[in-house]
Formats: C-alpha cells, structure tokens, sequence
C-alpha cells in the first residue's frame, strides 16, 4: 500500500481514530504511556514491538477491552468518554476485532455465528445480512461451510470465519492481534492474502503480527512500541528499510528468518 495515495485522498479528513496521551496501568505497572496517534480512513497501521511491550493492550484499550487511566480516545471525531461500557459496546458494532483464538461461539453453526451480531445487536433485516454473508463466505471460499460448527473447521478455516463475522458488523476500523499466530504454517497464508485483500479495498485497520514480510506488504505506516512508548512511527517502506533507531533495526534482525546474514 503506497503512503502516498492515502496522503492525497485523506487530506484536510479528520483522522478516523485518534488517541492522545493514553495511559493504561496494571496496578504499579504502567505499560502504555502517554501514547498519541492517528489513523486516517483507509489507512492500515502496523504495530510491532517486542513481547511485553504493550501491543495487545493498546488493540484492547481501542475497543474498550481494558479500562484506562489517562487521554483521550476519539472516534470519528468524537471523544469516547472514559471506561464508559455503555459507549465502547456502542462502539463494538463500529470497531471490530480479531484476536489469535478464533472466538467462535462452538454451539453455533458458522452462519448463525456470523448473523448474530448484525441482527441481534444491530437489528438488521435477516434476509439483507444473509445476502452480504453469503458474499462474505464466498469471497473467502468457505460457503459450502456455512451449516458447519466450528469444531468442524480447520484453525485456519475458523480464522477466516472469525474475520466474515466481524466484517458482517461493516465495521468502519479492524483491529487484528496476531491472528495467525496459533495456526500452523500451512494456514498461515490464506489468513493473511485476506487481510492484504482488505488492505486493498481501503478498509482501516490495526495490526499487530509478527509475519515480517506480511508486514511489510501490508503497512502504510508501522509504529514501533517498546516498554509502552512509541519509539518510532514511519512509512512501512522507510521502517524496513531504515528504521531510526537501534532498538528497531535489532528486532527486525531478531525478526529475520533463520540463518539470513
Ligand atoms: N491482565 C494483565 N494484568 C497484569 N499485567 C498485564 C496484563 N496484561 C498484560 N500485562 C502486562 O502488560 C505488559 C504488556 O503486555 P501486552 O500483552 O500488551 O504485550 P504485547 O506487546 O502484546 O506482547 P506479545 O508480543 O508477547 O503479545 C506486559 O508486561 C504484561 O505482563
Ligand atoms: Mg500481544
């Protein structure tokens, strides 16, 4: 995704999301501190970091997964009131999430996962999200699953469900926290070609992973967090090929594969 186009059709837009001098502490331990960005529409930004650093909680924070203890959240230019449960749930059906383990609901076939959300917390007409879930599992090649339970699916298959239900919601953000990182290699790819598809048609999303090279093809922009400060925030070219600081160019070391010099 080239920087530039998203510079020239965002220009004078206000950010989709914007966050301002976030803190998040558990007890004593503060592990985000006073972190500030933004996210413009149609913007994919990449969050790497060492483990620990504060990636999964940010992801949480940014759906009211986590109470916080300073800043400020803004979506679509307005501010989400603080630890408000009542916003954040209002929020869920704009902002969805994908974490490593598929949270399919193991009772329920894929399809009544997938409507669930949209006509019960959405209300939409059941024929209109059956209509875009059959869209949503053709495109990901997965319809004739759509009477299926999740224990019948592969990890990879599961993952990729757990992406249609979020995007039935027509969510206006994504965030992703190392969604193929329980999957075994195989299914790797075919969760991430989906992502990249989504990158391409322009959806704003979030994602935290620790597939480089999948990174680097997604990322406009790559913000790299290290004991809960950003350290760096760039273009995804400049940060793989020229990161600023030292902390970042050793994990992208740590991060190549095995054996490369
Ligand atoms: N529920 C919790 N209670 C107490 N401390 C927590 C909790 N969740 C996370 N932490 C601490 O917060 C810090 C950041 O954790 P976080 O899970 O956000 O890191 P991460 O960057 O996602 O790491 P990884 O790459 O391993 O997933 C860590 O020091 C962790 O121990
Ligand atoms: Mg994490």
């Amino acid at each position: 995704m080239a920087e530039a186009d998203n510079e020239t059709t965002a220009k004078g837009e206000e950010p989709l999301l914007s966050v301002r001098h976030l803190r998040k502490s558990y007890g004593d331990h503060e592990v985000l501190k006073d972190v500030s960005f933004d996210v413009r529409r149609g913007q994919v930004l990449v969050l790497l970091g060492p483990s620990g650093s504060g990636k999964s909680t940010l992801i949480r924070c940014l759906n009211g997964l986590e109470t916080i203890q300073g800043g400020e959240i803004r979506f679509k230019g307005e501010v989400v009131p603080n630890n408000s449960e009542k916003a954040w749930r209002r929020l869920r059906t704009e902002i969805g999430m994908v974490f490593q383990s598929y949270d399919l609901f193991p009772n329920l076939t894929v399809a009544k996962n997938i409507e669930l959300g949209p006509t019960k917390v959405q209300k939409r007409p059941k024929a209109e999200v059956d209509e875009q879930m059959d869209r949503l599992l053709a495109d990901v090649q997965l319809s004739e699953y759509k009477n299926a339970y999740p224990r019948e699916l592969s990890g990879g298959q599961k993952q990729r469900i757990a992406i249609v239900r979020a995007l039935a919601m027509n969510p206006e953000l994504m965030l992703f926290d190392e969604v193929t990182a329980s999957l075994d290699p195989e299914m790797v790819r075919e969760v991430l070609e989906l992502m990249l598809r989504l990158a391409k048609r322009h959806m704003t999303m979030i994602v935290v992973t620790h597939e480089m090279e999948f990174a680097r093809r997604v990322a406009d922009t790559v913000m790299f967090l290290e004991n809960g400060v950003i350290l760096e925030r760039q273009s995804g070219s400049d940060f793989f090929t020229n990161p600023e600081t030292d902390r970042a160019r050793n994990f992208l070391d740590s991060m190549s594969p095995v054996g490369d010099e």
